[in-house]
């Protein structure tokens, strides 16, 4: 007995990472469905061993299947999660449409599992941006030993957190510049994205940060607590795969930094690897297509009572999206659907 089971945006970057994850985690499946824009009719994706044709989003009939994972961006959201959610299939959704709906929970399990029970109200879950997700994976541990007051958080992000075309766009550009007669201008993103860094991810806000900035802040209040307060800078590098942070946080409490060690090697989701030589911490491309969060250069911030700096890197395709959203429906099986 299994789940019938959608993936929404199947032949995008994250979509194809969700069959991957939904694969190698052994999802308990009855039937699956791949879904993407009509351009796409009929190509193929890949889950396991088998090739799946991708069906019209526009066309499809949600009613009795059990969930659907949408990968598809705000606008087709928008459109389209509230048929299949009125159809009875449980969207799980990775666009940042219903984050802040307080109607619809916003969910990282190792966080906030318990929160699942509010889907239904809307029949619908919000999977968190890729920054923020593991952010609080690392953060929620140390909360709660010794109470987080204010993270000031940097995130060096990479290019596939914006879409297919993102990644196109380093690749090419990286290869124009040796071959300036094939000049690749600035696309996706606003500046060139080869060999440089960009201070600016989505749409800038009235107070002159960035929604991807204001994002980080509301979800981690969302899913962590309301009174921890965050300020982040978020940037755009030529990395592929694999997000960065330095994160500084202030604590009510003194937490000690052997102490934060050894909780985050217990906690849920994190892999610790922090050596203090040479190459003893983890970068974006060692974090590829692994499941965990990982953590390094963890240390004292000794310009205030209670700080602490640690490193933290992490797959944004996976646990900043698919897994994440794999996660959430493992959860839901589990907790509230009870079929698998
Ligand atoms: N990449 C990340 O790290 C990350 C992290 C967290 C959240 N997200 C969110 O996840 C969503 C997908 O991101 P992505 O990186 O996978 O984007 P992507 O690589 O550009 O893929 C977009 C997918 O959506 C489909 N699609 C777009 N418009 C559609 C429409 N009107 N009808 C049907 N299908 C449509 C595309 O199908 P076609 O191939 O047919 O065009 C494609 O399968 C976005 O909301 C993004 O913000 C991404």
């Amino acid at each position: 007995m299994g789940y019938r089971i959608v993936v929404v945006g199947a032949t995008g970057n994250v979509g194809r990472e969700m069959l991957n994850i939904l694969d190698e985690r052994e999802f308990p499946i009855e039937e699956l469905a791949v879904l993407a824009s009509r351009k796409s009719l009929g190509s193929e994706v890949s889950f396991g061993e088998k090739t799946l044709k991708t069906k019209d989003l526009d066309t499809f009939d949600f009613a009795g299947w059990d969930m659907a994972l949408f990968a598809v961006g705000s606008d087709a959201t928008k459109k389209y999660a509230p048929k299949a959610a009125a159809a009875g299939c449980v969207v799980i959704d990775n666009s940042s449409l219903y984050r802040y709906d307080p109607d619809v929970p916003l969910i990282v399990p190792e966080v906030n599992a318990e929160a699942i029970h509010g889907y239904s109200k809307k029949n619908i879950i919000a999977n968190p941006n890729c920054s923020t997700a593991q952010m609080v994976v690392a953060l929620k541990p140390l909360h709660d030993r010794a109470t987080i007051k204010r993270v000031v958080v940097s995130t060096y992000q990479s290019v596939s957190g914006a879409g297919k075309g993102g990644a196109d766009e380093l690749w090419d550009q990286t290869k124009s510049i040796y071959n300036p007669t094939d000049d690749k201008p600035a696309r996706q993103f606003t500046k060139q994205i080869a060999f440089n860094v960009i201070p600016h991810i989505d749409v800038f806000m009235e107070d002159g940060s960035t929604k991807e900035e204001w994002k980080m802040v509301a979800e981690t209040k969302k899913i962590v607590d309301k009174n921890i307060k965050v300020t982040a800078t978020c940037v755009r590098v030529p990395v592929f795969v694999g997000h960065s942070e330095a994160i500084n946080i202030e604590f009510e409490d003194h937490l000690d930094e052997d102490e934060a060690r050894e909780i985050l090697r217990e906690a849920p989701g994190i892999m610790v690897i922090d050596k203090r030589e040479d190459g003893g911490y983890v970068t974006p491309v060692e974090c590829v297509g692994d499941f965990a969060t990982f953590i390094s250069r963890i240390r004292q911030d000794s310009t205030i009572d209670n700080g602490l700096n640690l490193w933290c890197v992490s797959d944004n395709l996976r646990k900043g999206a698919a897994l994440n959203a794999v996660q959430i429906a493992e959860v839901l099986g589990r907790e509230c659907l009870k079929k698998g």
